[in-house]
């Protein structure tokens, strides 16, 4: 029988990330951070990318099954846009974040590119995992006041930036 700690995931037992200090720290996330999904935390300097370039690096790279992800950046009126930037990172195949995981080093499974001349973008990485939110805090008692797990399907998550445009932050479904 193992004790209740060691039932926790790793996604929820070490989720904290320091972004000022740029490291790890080995405790679990509550509250705001809960609310955040733990890990699922954007970097101040995530790595620039070529178009089409890898975003992982890690032993995941082995095990994942290998994804091209791709997509077009639109106004409103669905005009491209060009030279938008494009924030993304993953969680690999296990369900851990670079910010969670000491296997893996920070900016793996991340990337920051450059839309071309029609507002497109591509990169190829490893499909991600579902993981769990730490339940320990505020999400926690929400969840369990409407009965639902904590469990949030694989996904990618995306912060766009665009000249006269407002950022925008989104969850991205990898298709089946
Ligand atoms: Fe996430």
């Amino acid at each position: 029988m193992h004790a209740a700690s060691e039932r926790v995931h790793p996604a929820v037992r070490h989720a904290r990330f320091d972004q000022r200090r740029g490291r790890r720290e080995q405790r679990g996330a509550r509250g705001h951070d809960a609310v955040l999904g733990g890990g699922a935390v954007p970097l101040a300097r995530p790595p620039e990318r070529e178009l089409g370039a890898w975003i992982s690096a890690g032993p995941e790279r082995e095990r994942g099954t290998t994804t091209v992800v791709q997509g077009r950046v639109l106004d409103c009126d669905g005009t491209p846009l060009p030279g938008a930037v494009v924030d993304v990172w993953q969680a690999n195949d296990t369900g851990l974040y670079d910010t969670q995981d000491d296997n893996q080093d920070l900016g793996n499974l991340r990337g920051l590119f450059t839309t071309d001349a029609d507002g497109r973008y591509w990169f190829r990485t490893i499909r991600p995992s579902s993981y769990p939110v730490p339940t320990d805090g505020t999400a926690g008692r929400l969840l369990r006041a409407v009965g639902r797990h904590p469990m949030r399907p694989a996904h990618f998550h995306y912060r766009v930036t665009a000249p006269r445009i407002p950022a925008v932050d989104h969850a991205r479904l990898p298709r089946r």
